[in-house]
């Protein structure tokens, strides 16, 4: 009798022992994993304000310590999350567009994004270091900061036929990709009515060298600068570059208003072709409108830029320089 009761006690205390023993882990291991949790990015940017949402994009967007450490070393500020909102915001650039930002105030977040990713905090034909990759092949870009060397040529011209171009029979050619673009888009304007015609396409180094210089010298370097690109920045050296009026006018005062300008315009961008100097964007491409200038950069880019207002410039920062 008195053995059967010592075991149950025994039991007893075994018990009790087993449940303060549970308890007491549990609790251990709550509070390190507290603890834990407390060391994160997660608590620690929500500590200091972030919503749960704010401090995910942030997380998703900036991955290494250091990158992370900026936000935990500031104060929250809504502009870090406005610029990490915008659309074309890249990483990279997000020190420069504080700093931008600062001394450009009257600027929106979506302007200063814009102008760092393009490079327009410099001046033009600033040297950047920056060159034309022409690895890119017909997504190249050449602008003002992106120049080519004087020997780049590409090596498939083609020569557009007279149906197509003013001059000289052969005189004019352009890269075999932009020229069976041009066809069937010449097919196309054939077929709404109107008759496109080439009356610029590849030009070397020295062609635009004498074109520019010529501006140069009768209207000086400003206005030159704002018509015609210095040699090394002409995408016509390109062979990608086409200067597209119509039969009935090939006048640059007044191409732009006539129907085949507007066809060209809004159907340009389903053959690959891109309306390179719009009327809008001269601040951006540093260039006057040119109704008549466009660029073949293949069907897929050429229609974001044109369903996202893009220029060419923006969307290479975004989507290609790397
Ligand atoms: N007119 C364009 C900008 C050129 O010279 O290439
Ligand atoms: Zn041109």
């Amino acid at each position: 009798m008195k053995k059967k009761l010592k075991l149950k006690t025994w039991v007893w205390v075994l018990l009790v022992l087993i449940l303060f023993g549970s308890i007491g882990t549990y609790a251990g291991i709550k509070i390190y994993k507290n603890y834990q949790y407390e060391q994160t990015y997660e608590y620690k940017l929500q500590n200091i304000g972030y919503s749960k949402e704010e401090t995910e994009k942030i997380l998703n967007v900036f991955t290494t310590d250091e990158e992370r450490n900026f936000f935990l070393n500031n104060q929250k500020e809504q502009k870090y999350l406005d610029f990490l909102n915008e659309p074309y915001f890249l990483k990279e650039h997000f020190q420069e567009y504080l700093d931008y930002a600062i001394n450009n105030s009257k600027l929106t977040t979506k302007e200063v994004v814009r102008n760092i990713n393009i490079h327009l905090d410099h001046p033009f034909y600033d040297d950047l270091g920056l060159k034309t990759d022409v690895s890119k092949d017909y997504l190249m870009l050449v602008n003002k900061y992106y120049l080519l060397d004087g020997t780049y040529a590409p090596d498939d011209l083609v020569v557009i036929p007279q149906t197509y171009a003013w001059g000289e029979a052969g005189s004019r050619s352009c890269r075999k990709v932009a020229f069976d673009a041009f066809e069937e888009m010449w097919q196309g304007a054939k077929e709404a009515g109107y008759y496109l015609m080439i009356s610029s396409a590849y030009r070397t180094y020295q062609d635009q060298e004498t074109i520019y210089n010529n501006y140069k010298e009768n209207r000086g370097r400003k206005y030159a600068d704002s018509i015609a690109a210095r040699p090394g920045s002409s995408e016509h050296q390109t062979g990608l570059a086409l200067d597209i009026f119509s039969k009935a006018n090939s006048n640059q005062a007044t191409f732009k208003d006539t129907p085949e300008a507007n066809w060209l315009k809004d159907n340009a961008y389903k053959y690959g072709f891109i309306l390179r100097y719009p009327e809008d964007k001269v601040d951006l491409t540093g260039y006057n409108f040119e109704a008549w200038h466009y660029r073949y950069i293949g069907v897929e880019a050429a229609t974001y830029c044109y369903e996202h207002s893009l220029t060419f410039e923006e969307y290479y920062a975004y989507f290609l320089e790397k």
